[in-house]
């Protein structure tokens, strides 16, 4: 894991902004792995502003999101195929046909649940990955006690993420329970990831994420058997890590070769 602590929620969205573009540059039919929640709101406002000012070509790329709420099609308000839509897709050249969200309204869950998997491995598996981080440490909506093998399929709301995520509907009651999320063992074959976690809400799952055990009480800290991840952080989530300093550290004393940001 490499962390990188930057003072500001910005800051640390312009080196993810400048770490995707680079994948992309490098790899123009890159399949990346997307996720909703207001953290990579900003990072998508910035690949949407290098597409528009620098051209940075998406015509290739395929994507994968992590999850949707089951019961919402894509016209809800608060369903992630609309976020997506309003936050990214709308605003750079991603092929319609290359873009995958989970079906909210799949009559057959557990076969369309298998379908995704089978359309992740089909496009070659997902290059990079981007992740936010519940208050609770889950990834995607692998809540705690999550399986760390898990794949693509349902699951069941805590009521902690419920309320988390009552702010993107009317009422709490209208979050729905149920969800298709990527599994944990789904997350872990991408080939990079990038969790972006910002403000002080999430510092402690940050801290358990990290520093932590590797325990499926903390879904995001099975990221510290994953051989490439980068983990960006504001000042505020990176509160509460025994270790800050030397991150730091490490991070402004790279190899010449190394910085590539
Ligand atoms: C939701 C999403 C996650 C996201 C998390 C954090 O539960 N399913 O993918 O990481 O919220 O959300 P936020 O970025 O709004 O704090």
């Amino acid at each position: 894991m490499e962390i990188i602590i930057l003072p500001t929620a910005e800051e640390a969205s312009e080196v993810a902004a400048r770490l995707v573009a680079r994948q992309v540059r490098e790899k123009p039919a890159s399949v990346l792995g997307l996720a909703t929640g207001s953290t990579p709101c900003k990072l998508y406002d910035l690949l949407a502003r290098k597409h528009r000012e620098q051209g940075l070509d998406f015509a290739q790329v395929t994507s994968f999101n992590l999850d949707e709420y089951v019961g919402l099609g894509p016209d809800h308000p608060a369903s992630y195929h609309r976020f997506m839509e309003e936050n990214l897709f709308s605003h750079v050249n991603i092929p319609r046909e290359r873009i995958h969200i989970p079906d909210g309204l799949a009559t057959d869950v557990p076969a369309h649940c298998a379908a995704y998997e089978k359309a992740i491995a089909d496009a070659g598996g997902i290059d990079l990955q981007i992740l936010g981080l519940g208050s609770d440490g889950h990834l995607g909506f692998n809540e705690p006690g999550s399986s760390l093998a898990s794949r693509t399929r349902i699951k069941t709301l805590t009521e902690r993420t419920r309320s988390d995520n009552a702010r993107f509907f009317t009422a709490e009651e209208q979050v729905p329970h149920h969800v298709i999320t990527m599994g944990l063992g789904t997350i872990m074959e991408s080939r990079m990831c990038l969790l972006l976690a910002f403000g002080k809400a999430k510092a402690e799952a940050v801290a358990a994420s990290i520093e932590g055990p590797v325990t499926a009480n903390v879904p995001g800290s099975l990221l510290q058997f994953h051989p490439r991840t980068k983990v960006l952080l504001d000042a505020e989530s990176a509160s509460l890590l025994q270790r800050a300093d030397y991150y730091q550290w490490v991070y402004k004393n790279k190899p010449s070769w190394q910085t590539d940001l």
